[in-house]
């Protein structure tokens, strides 16, 4: 009986995180790889160097912390949805419309916003199928 409910339990777990972990690993080899290097220069200084809380709350230090976001825009990323990331939103305001509020890196600092290819590149891992 035991064993029998064991077997159910690894059957159903498989499931429930094996159809995804494949992707899971990907989308944080590429964070780990491509992304975050990209946010180094031009984000980390601000946004949870160190592990610590950044502005406003969002630290793009572990990919986890980067798709939760911060305290007011929202999710940091939608996996499938880069206009419902945060983290895409305001990077490209940052790239394209710098007098904006919310534009990031903020227009007064000495960081310098993303470029059009970095966002592409951020796109396109956040709307992988
Ligand atoms: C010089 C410091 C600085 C840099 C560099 C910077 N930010 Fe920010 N960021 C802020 C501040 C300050 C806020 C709070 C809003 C405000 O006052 O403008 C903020 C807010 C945010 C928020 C909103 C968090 C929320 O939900 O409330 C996001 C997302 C964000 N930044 C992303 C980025 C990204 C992506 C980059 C790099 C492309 C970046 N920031 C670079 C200072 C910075």
């Amino acid at each position: 009986m035991i064993r029998l409910s064991l077997l159910s339990l690894l059957v159903a777990s498989s499931f429930a995180f094996g159809a995804d972990d494949p992707k899971a690993a990907a989308r944080l080899e590429t964070f780990n790889k491509e992304i975050k290097p990209m946010l180094e220069k031009s984000c980390l200084s601000c946004h949870g160097k160190d592990g610590k809380p950044g502005k406003h709350g969002f630290s793009v230090y572990t990919l986890e912390n980067t798709v939760k976001g911060g305290k007011e825009e929202g999710p940091g990323i939608t996996w499938g949805n880069a206009d419902k990331s945060s983290l895409y939103r305001l990077s490209l305001l940052g790239a394209t419309a710098r007098g904006e509020e919310m534009a990031m890196p903020p227009k007064d600092k000495k960081q310098e916003p993303l470029t059009m290819d970095q966002l592409a590149k951020m796109k396109a891992w956040i709307e992988a199928k």
